[in-house]
């Protein structure tokens, strides 16, 4: 995009796979027939006039303690309150209402990674007991209160819903961090958002290895203190309970084994505390376009409404259905498409711990038939592997899904063919699901029983978003006319998050301040809110989502801001400057690749190379790890000195590198290229 030209950034957009157009596909009669939405009107009901009052449609999905006075209140513009005056608990709503008729129906089964453990079902009665002794021990062992932030670093095992949802119950505000990301990572969360309490657990399964994973809970408390937040109190689940399978020792005082202290808890009940509809649910941090990661901070009632709305509707979720969302509930996917939306439905819901092509390509469709899973739902990412590794495995699996969903990234309209052939046998209908960790749910896909679907597209706009498509300066781009500009959201929807937890102006700035028509104005109408996409429409309405347009690199379904990658080379004391591109590839999406240049009287080694990989590692994850280091003499440079990272990434993936005449060193061109392409 120009903006971003000029200033010598590389956007995902300018890297954009631009496919062809494609036809449409149709979901069967027999899918239409059983869905929860074939009402066309629903899109009238849910116009821009219609808002905010059409929310109540989804509201009414929800038991409240108290009903609301107001749907949107818009005094603080533009952090929007939504059914404000209304009381609720999100773990009532998604446990102690469906005791009645589904106690003895499982809320979660979890499928261990080693196959011969056996699967575990967890019935919404024991769901209700299990939630309800974590919430006292959180409560009366831990001294947390309502409103008190609670981080959580675990892997994809029960007791990472069970403690959200013992937190929901206490109105205390969970901060759930990805469970690969390291100690340290974990730790600058938890000193942005001042939790005294980290629940943990020692140790989990991956790629057929028990890996070590109570080390970055010290990590993590280190660090946080570092930045003046102390932890309390270190609590940490047993992946075999009375079992150790961790070596990292217990810090006397601090350090407590969950099933050990839950004892005193047994048979305990909490009352769940009546939070207001506009409290803050939980905080996800993730990527943005500077410095550190943000906590978005998500709502109560709005969010919960939300994703329950887009669960029944474009999910097509049944309480009857078996459902199954490959995601990580350490992203904002799994807190919304396997927690909070699935269990607000009474649903069946499948936490799977390890990677699904461990220990064979066949593992995934083993677990669809014997689970008789007939939902699913993961990433491009994911089904490139998946088809890279096993391209004939699923029909050696008897399952049958009826619909199937795709989030994260673009998807390739051939991996996209592959996924409704192959994987869906034909028989599933395919949403292709836009959204971000901002947004809580869904804001574009089809309405599976009503729309066609078109590989390579996302899809219309669901029910109550508004999109507008504004080029750099501002002027709105023509609905329809395929030209492509940064897509906005014209209106607020109740899944939305309310702020940056800790900074507001962060907040309006990075997501409001762009388009704005009036920043005094109180009136949603003049607050589009910028996604950070570019996007195109097509003259059906459908949009083509082209990537980001700041610095964030998506990779692999995930979000990693170039700005944290570049602070963790520089941390490496032999390197001076750092610059990071993505790259297109083949499985992943994008990957980063790094650039660095030396201090003066260093030399590049392959030590070097490697301390940069160790320090992103470790100051963020194995997710960030980059395809390459290249080590450079001198960076291309404007003549004020800017980083021309847009050259860079040109260089990287094989593309023109455009107009290089303005460098104040065009000769590092050659250079670069001769170490890249050579
Ligand atoms: C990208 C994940 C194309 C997009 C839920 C967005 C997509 C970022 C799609 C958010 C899709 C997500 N098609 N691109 N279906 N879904 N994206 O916050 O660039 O981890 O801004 O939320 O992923 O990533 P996040």
């Amino acid at each position: 995009m120009s903006n971003n030209e000029t200033t010598g950034e590389v956007t995902e957009a300018q890297i954009a796979v631009h496919w062809q157009e494609e036809e449409y596909f149709y979901p069967s009669t027999e899918f239409i027939a059983q869905a929860n939405m074939t009402d066309k009107g629903i899109f009238d009901r849910f116009s821009l006039d219609n808002i905010p009052e059409c929310y109540k449609e989804y509201a009414d999905l929800l038991t409240w303690d108290k009903y609301w006075e107001k749907t949107l209140d818009t005094s603080d513009a533009p952090c929007w309150k939504w059914f404000v005056g209304g009381k609720i608990n999100v773990s009532y709503n998604c446990i102690d209402r469906h005791l009645a008729q589904y106690k003895n129906k499982a809320a979660f089964i979890y499928v261990p990674e080693p196959e011969q453990e056996p699967h575990q079902p967890i019935t919404y009665q024991e769901l209700y007991v299990r939630v309800n002794e974590m919430a006292a021990l959180l409560r009366d062992f831990a001294g947390v209160k309502t409103g008190d932030r609670v981080t959580i670093h675990m892997p994809m095992v029960p007791e990472l819903p069970i403690t959200m949802l013992a937190c929901a119950r206490l109105g205390a505000i969970h901060s759930v961090v990805f469970g690969g990301f390291s100690g340290r990572a974990c730790g600058e969360r938890i000193g942005d958002s001042g939790s005294k309490i980290l629940v943990t657990m020692d140790a989990y399964y991956r790629s057929g290895k028990l890996l070590e994973h109570k080390d970055k809970a010290d990590e993590a408390v280190k660090v946080a203190d570092e930045e003046g937040v102390t932890v309390e109190k270190v609590l940490v689940w047993q992946r075999y309970p009375g079992k150790s399978s961790s070596k990292t020792p217990m810090q006397e005082g601090r350090d407590f084994f969950v099933n050990d202290v839950l004892k005193q808890y047994w048979g305990q009940r909490v009352e769940p505390v009546q939070m207001p509809a506009e409290a803050p649910l939980f905080l996800m941090y993730t990527s943005g376009t500077t410095g550190r990661p943000k906590g978005c901070q998500h709502s109560t009632g709005g969010y919960l409404a939300y994703v329950a709305g887009t669960s029944k509707y474009v999910q097509d979720i049944h309480p009857e259905d078996v459902y199954w969302c490959m995601a990580d509930i350490g992203w904002i996917t799994g807190h919304s498409y396997i927690v909070y939306g699935p269990l607000a439905l009474a649903a069946t819901s499948i936490i799977f711990e390890g990677v699904p092509t461990y220990p064979d390509a066949g593992r995934a469709w083993r677990i669809a038939q014997q689970l008789d899973v007939n939902i699913f739902h993961t990433a491009p990412t994911t089904v490139r592997m998946l088809r890279k590794a096993g391209p004939d495995e699923p029909p050696k699996y008897d399952y049958h899904f009826k619909h199937m969903t795709t989030v994260g990234e673009p998807i390739e309209p051939a991996v996209w063919r592959w996924y409704y052939e192959v994987v869906g046998k034909g028989e599933a209908a395919i949403v292709d699901t836009w959204w971000q960790t901002e947004n809580g749910g869904f804001l574009c896909s089809t309405i599976p029983a009503l729309h066609g679907m078109k590989p390579g597209s996302a899809g219309p706009a669901v029910p109550g978003i508004h999109p507008i498509i504004y080029d750099e300066d501002g002027n709105e781009v023509p609905a329809g006319s395929n030209k492509a500009g940064n897509i906005c959201i014209q209106n607020p929807w109740p899944g939305a998050f309310q702020t940056i937890w800790g900074d507001r102006d962060r907040y309006v700035r990075q997501y409001y301040e762009r388009y704005c028509k009036d920043p005094n104005s109180k009136d949603w109408r003049a607050w589009p809110y910028l996604t950070g996409d570019a996007a195109m429409q097509a003259p059906d309405g459908y949009y083509r989502i082209l990537g980001r347009i700041d610095d964030v690199i998506n990779v692999a379904g995930h979000r990693l801001g170039t700005k944290e990658i570049e602070s963790a080379c520089l941390l490496v004391q032999e390197v001076a400057e750092a610059s990071v591109v993505p790259m297109a590839d083949e499985i992943r999406g994008r990957v980063p690749v790094i650039f660095v240049s030396l201090k003066p009287g260093f030399s590049p080694s392959e030590e070097i190379q490697k301390k940069v990989v160790l320090s992103v590692e470790d100051t963020i994850g194995k997710i960030a790890r980059p395809a390459a280091v290249y080590i450079v003499h001198d960076m291309p440079k404007t003549r004020s000195g800017k980083i021309m990272r847009r050259v860079l990434a040109a260089i990287t993936n094989r593309v023109d590198v455009g107009d290089i005449t303005t460098l104040a060193n065009p000769e590092v061109v050659e250079e670069v290229k001769k170490m890249v392409q050579s």
